[in-house]
């Protein structure tokens, strides 16, 4: 039985939001510093909301929000980015509430966001980027068929303000078997 659905940012509550991301901050301290920064408080928390929703209006980002349905919390967050219509590709990036992690439900959100953006979005390419040491990351992309392309060197500024390798998966809508 699924124990978790998924929301859009409109069913998203500032207030459910900030608490997800203030009891993981140490957790994605290095991996979401943008997300981090941008809701420091509730006031931060609702413009960044906001800004996600204006996002997903003119077709720039799309957000994914995996919730827990027998407690109804907010439990992860998967955002489609750097969206490249000439090239047809895009980026997915993704956390999960620490005390969620190991369920297999970050391999399902990212299974369901290729849907959309191969069968949506008709994208070509979608990637991922990951540290060198993220092994949990390393295996949802993994899973999803994604194929290590590379690594890239001091691409990524980590939350502690360090430039770090990063490992890039790429996945090509001809290689993409749902
Ligand atoms: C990376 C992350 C999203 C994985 O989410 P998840 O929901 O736990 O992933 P899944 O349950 O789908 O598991 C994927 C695999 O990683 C493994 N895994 C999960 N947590 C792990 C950990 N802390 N260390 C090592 N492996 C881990 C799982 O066992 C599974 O492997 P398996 O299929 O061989 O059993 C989660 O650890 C997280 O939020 N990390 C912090 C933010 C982050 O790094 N985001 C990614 C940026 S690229």
């Amino acid at each position: 039985m699924k124990t978790w659905k998924t929301d859009g940012i409109t069913n998203i509550l500032p207030e459910e939001f900030y608490a997800l991301v203030a009891r993981n901050r140490e957790h994605i301290a290095k991996t979401f510093p943008v997300t981090l920064a941008g809701c420091t408080d509730f006031e931060s928390t609702v413009a960044f909301l906001l800004q996600g929703a204006e996002n997903v209006e003119n077709g720039t980002y799309y957000y994914f929000y995996p919730r827990d349905i027998s407690s109804g919390k907010l439990i992860g967050y998967l955002v489609v980015k750097n969206i490249d219509r000439h090239v047809s590709k895009c980026e997915l990036g993704y956390f999960i509430d620490k005390d969620f992690q190991g369920l297999g439900i970050t391999s399902k959100l990212v299974a369901n966001a290729l849907i959309f953006c191969f069968e949506t979005l008709l994208m070509n390419k979608v990637y991922i980027c990951t540290s060198t040491t993220n092994t949990a990351s390393q295996k949802v992309a993994l899973k999803n068929g994604f194929v290590q392309e590379g690594i890239l060197k001091e691409e990524f500024k980590n939350g502690d303000g360090l430039l770090e390798d990063i490992v890039y998966f790429g996945l090509l809508k001809s290689d993409y078997i749902i």
